[in-house]
């Protein structure tokens, strides 16, 4: 059998245990020179990634847009950006992807659009109360000429999270809600339209033959009836994950548009599945989002902003697989995405880092790379012996850490420009992935060029490099992803073991997975190793390390 033969069985639910690698397309590969990778960059990489061993691959959003976010924000959900190829690109990406034996998701982005999509454009010349108004959130605002924003909610980019409009006639007029960037305006989901139009982009990439979706800011479509004031905590998270009763994060009825999309889903074969990006206060309700009429998954966020603590890990492993189990539906797990800090950075932060603070020049709390980077490894070796389905973020099976010097005028990300520079944002994780440490770029194109500088310090990280270095991170990656493989571990349960509140230690079968989070090496006995997150001599596990084992 060869390509997704192997595994496309009708029933077989490969989302239930698969590891999926996350392409951020801007930064994985450039085939043209431009300085932004493009798809045919990814299909001229494949290679790698069927050599590293993963079962899927998310690509972030290529689709038409202005790029004022990245490409979350979509102007076109049916084209594809030419920043980025052609629809032809798109489709013989896909095609080699799956040659390989590599399924395909592609990221979804239906909480807003650009405001160069049609409809708003439309909305904005079709004035108060029309029906091309009431696609998206208008309202008129406060005070005795409508000057004050309808109410007090604030962006997770910085800034108000409402825009007022001139009206066709040159007077300032209603204003609308964006709970991102100003060029990102909230669809009304209320609305019948947009759920019918959504429905149709769906079936467009299914009909191409993808096999699932990423959704973006899934927990963010419904907003409280009568839009009250609210303001989130000070240290709170950017996107709301901490936080209980926010009128705009959560909100019950996003459960129907989770189950019309699953129903859209189910009407074709293979097996094709939906995952949720969710910033949820507790994983109980994360669970109620894939309950077996809605999504397949949702990211697990709580596991991957716990800190590095023995304890707090394997508390959040423990009520993870207990609360998605209670639903019928498997964990998920992730260290690592486009909006957090690298997790061979964040492991070893010193000092509070709220996610979508990122870290620049002058943060402080910056970490020793070498803990950092130790952490990262053990971490990543307990994740992929976890029961469930893996999310890696691109360059993370190098080690890469957070560019954190990524100089001021050079940055991208509008947290960056909204929050008048008080929050770094997220560029210092979205910086171009080396592939050989002596090419231009590290190989990321033939010209040099970089949208977001390279750190000199790159090479060392380069995949040629890694390669040819066996205690590399790259070679780590592939041997968990190896033996995951042939021992099935992405299926079945996990025994906990004893051995002390410092380590999380875990069987798997004949398989035993320690890792020592405390400051005393633990002593594992007598014990015939699979692999060691950080080579070591002997049987006692060095303190930020993690050990796969069978007891002799
Ligand atoms: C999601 C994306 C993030 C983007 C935001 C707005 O959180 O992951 O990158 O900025 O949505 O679309």
């Amino acid at each position: 059998m060869t390509g997704l033969e192997q595994f496309a069985a009708p029933g077989a639910q490969w989302w239930r245990s698969a590891v999926i690698y996350q392409i951020y397309p801007r930064s994985f590969a450039d085939s043209t020179g431009s300085g932004v990778g493009d798809l045919p960059g990814i299909t001229s990489r494949l290679a790698a990634l069927e050599e590293l061993g993963v079962d899927a691959i998310w690509l972030s959003p290529f689709m038409t847009s202005p790029q004022k976010d990245a490409g979350y924000d979509v102007a076109d959900y049916r084209d594809v950006d030419p920043l980025f190829g052609t629809l032809d690109d798109f489709d013989a990406m896909l095609a080699e992807a799956h040659a390989r034996g590599i399924r395909v998701i592609v990221d979804l982005v239906p909480n807003h659009s650009s405001d160069r999509h049609p409809w708003f454009q439309q909305a904005l010349a079709a004035g108060p109360g029309s029906p091309e108004r009431a696609r998206y959130i208008f309202r008129d605002g406060r005070g005795e000429n409508g000057d004050l924003p309808p109410n007090n909610w604030e962006s997770v980019f910085g800034g108000g999270m409402w825009e007022r409009v001139v009206e066709a006639d040159g007077t300032p007029g209603q204003w609308y809600l964006h709970i991102f960037d100003v060029t990102q305006p909230d669809f009304d989901w209320t609305n019948p339209e947009v759920r019918a139009e959504f429905r149709s982009v769906l079936r467009f990439w299914l009909d191409r033959g993808v096999d699932g979706f990423r959704v973006d800011v899934a927990h963010g479509m419904i907003k409280t009836d009568g839009l009250p004031d609210y303001m989130p905590p000070l240290e709170a998270d950017s996107m709301g994950g901490g936080e209980a009763d926010v009128p705009y994060w959560g909100q019950d009825g996003v459960h129907d548009i989770y189950r019309d999309w699953h129903r859209v889903l189910a009407e074709y074969d293979g097996d094709r599945a939906l995952c949720g990006e969710a910033w949820l206060p507790t994983l109980k309700q994360t669970a109620l989002w894939v309950r077996p009429d809605e999504m397949h998954q949702t990211f697990n966020f709580p596991y991957m902003m716990t800190a590095w603590d023995a304890a707090s890990i394997r508390d959040v492993i423990r009520e993870s697989l207990a609360e998605f189990g209670a639903v019928g539906a498997p964990s998920t797990w992730v260290l690592s995405n486009h909006d957090v800090v690298r997790h061979a950075t964040r492991l070893a932060v010193t000092v509070e880092n709220p996610q979508g603070d990122g870290l620049g020049p002058l943060s402080a709390g910056k970490p020793d790379p070498a803990v950092g980077l130790s952490r990262a490894r053990a971490a990543t070796a307990v994740m992929l012996a976890l029961p469930g389905s893996s999310y890696l973020y691109q360059g993370e099976e190098l080690g890469l850490p957070e560019a954190m010097e990524i100089p001021d005028d050079l940055r991208q990300d509008p947290t960056w420009f909204r929050s008048q520079g008080e929050r770094y944002g997220r560029d210092g994780c979205r910086v171009p992935i080396p592939w050989e440490a002596d090419a231009p770029a590290y190989g990321f194109n033939d010209t040099g060029a970089s949208w977001l500088p390279q750190p000199e310090e790159w090479a060392r990280f380069a995949r040629d490099a890694e390669t040819a270095d066996a205690a590399s991170t790259l070679h780590l990656y592939r041997t968990l992803l190896r033996l995951r493989r042939e021992r099935a571990l992405g299926v079945g349960s996990l025994v906990w073991e004893d051995r002390g509140e410092e380590a999380i230690a875990f069987r798997r079968g004949d398989l035993h997975v320690v890792a020592n989070l405390g400051a005393e090496p633990i002593e594992l006995g007598d014990v015939t190793f699979l692999t060691q997150s950080e080579p070591f001599e002997g049987t006692a596990l060095p303190t930020d390390t993690a050990a796969w084992f069978i007891i002799d």
